[in-house]
């Protein structure tokens, strides 16, 4: 099968991976207890997950959005940001072109969008799953109703992606608009769960205000959910919200909070994230070291990648797509780890 990967630049084999050459020197700029930290939760990514690292094809099919998140950068009042939509034929050429790449995942992400029926969304997922059965469909569109998200399972969708941000009420309230609410987000994920998705849950690090005592009641939170995925990266800032002002999250922080989270959930699907890569040039490596076994290069047509700016100086928005997926490849193998070609389903826990 082609996987469009030049595979004399990229050799994508365990022998290669553990080649000396091809590891990443452990940790240069950590402390000892950092670098023991990390060790341990690499050695339980390991037992569970050997060295594979699982790719998720990231599709950005709107930026538009009825929220107002203090902390983002495709929020409503944004009104000087040129907003995109991708229209199913889009999507589909995405999915066509990853799943030539090797992507048995895609995830459609984008900001609350109500220009997205139900009915649309549920065509967009039913074509996919019929036109690559083999393959998994992730959903991450936010806050919707129960009848809606049964109706996306119908169709085809098995995972969904809904950072639940902090579970701090307090402080879910300082970084979001009264309109929003800490309750409702966190219902949502256990109307997920209930239906049957595997759930992705997870917060940002550093992210204004965030206290040792919120990050525990994340923790906390998570061990209660047992989430399938964990998704955090650093908080980075964007000049045209309310948080322009704030600092970046830190990266040895995300990492320790990695770390953490796969001693905890050793079974957990974990990605070393774009913001984690865009922090710091080594940042996606040094999450796969730190425990993280997913990478989510993005799919989304390169015309439109920079329109989707979360955050300042995002990674890869001048990339195709296909030279992500030789980045990312290169990327881990260099820490130790191979890309391999499936579905990635979490591990039974
Ligand atoms: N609308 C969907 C939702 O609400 O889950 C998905 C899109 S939303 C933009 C995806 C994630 O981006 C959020 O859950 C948030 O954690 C993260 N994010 C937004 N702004 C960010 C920022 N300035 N720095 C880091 N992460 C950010
Ligand atoms: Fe996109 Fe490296 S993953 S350029």
């Amino acid at each position: 099968m082609p996987t469009g990967i030049d595979e004399d630049l990229f050799p994508n084999t365990p022998e290669a991976s553990a080649h000396p050459a091809n590891r990443l020197p452990l940790f240069p700029e950590f402390t000892d207890d950092e670098e023991a930290l990390f060790t341990a939760a690499d050695e339980v990514r390991r037992q569970e997950y050997g060295t594979d690292v699982y790719v998720r094809g990231l599709i950005e099919f709107t930026s538009f959005c009825r929220n107002n998140c203090y902390y983002c950068g495709i929020r409503r009042d944004d009104r000087e940001l040129t907003r995109y939509r991708l229209t199913k034929d889009d999507i589909m050429r995405c999915a066509a072109e990853g799943y030539d790449l090797g992507y048995r995942t895609f995830v459609l992400q984008g900001g609350e969008d109500p220009f997205f029926t139900d009915d649309m969304i549920c065509d967009i997922v039913s074509a996919i799953c019929e036109g690559y059965p083999d393959c998994a469909v992730t959903l991450s569109i936010g806050e919707r109703e129960h009848e809606s998200y049964q109706r996306y399972y119908d169709a085809g969708a098995r995972r969904y992606l809904l950072r639940h941000e902090t579970a701090s009420d307090e402080h879910y309230h300082i970084l979001h608009p009264a309109e929003l609410s800490p309750e409702h987000r966190k219902r949502c994920l256990y109307d997920l769960k209930g239906i049957g998705y595997q759930i992705g849950a997870g917060f940002m690090v550093g992210s204004l205000a965030q206290t040792p005592e919120y990050l525990l009641e994340d923790l906390r939170f998570l061990q209660e959910l047992k989430p399938d995925m964990i998704g955090i990266g650093p908080y980075l800032t964007h000049h045209a919200t309310p948080f322009k002002d704030c600092c970046n999250g830190s990266m040895a922080m995300t990492l320790r909070m990695i770390a953490i989270l796969r001693l905890m959930f050793p079974y957990a699907l974990i990605p070393a994230t774009t913001a984690l890569g865009t922090i710091h040039p080594k940042g996606r490596e040094y999450g796969l070291c730190a425990g993280a076994n997913v990478v989510m290069p993005n799919l989304s047509p390169t015309g439109v990648r920079k329109l989707y700016a979360l955050y300042e100086n995002k990674i890869c928005t001048g990339e195709l797509s296909s030279e992500c997926r030789g980045c990312i490849a290169r990327r881990a193998e260099s820490s130790g780890y191979r890309i391999v070609v499936d579905k990635g389903d979490v591990r039974p826990h």
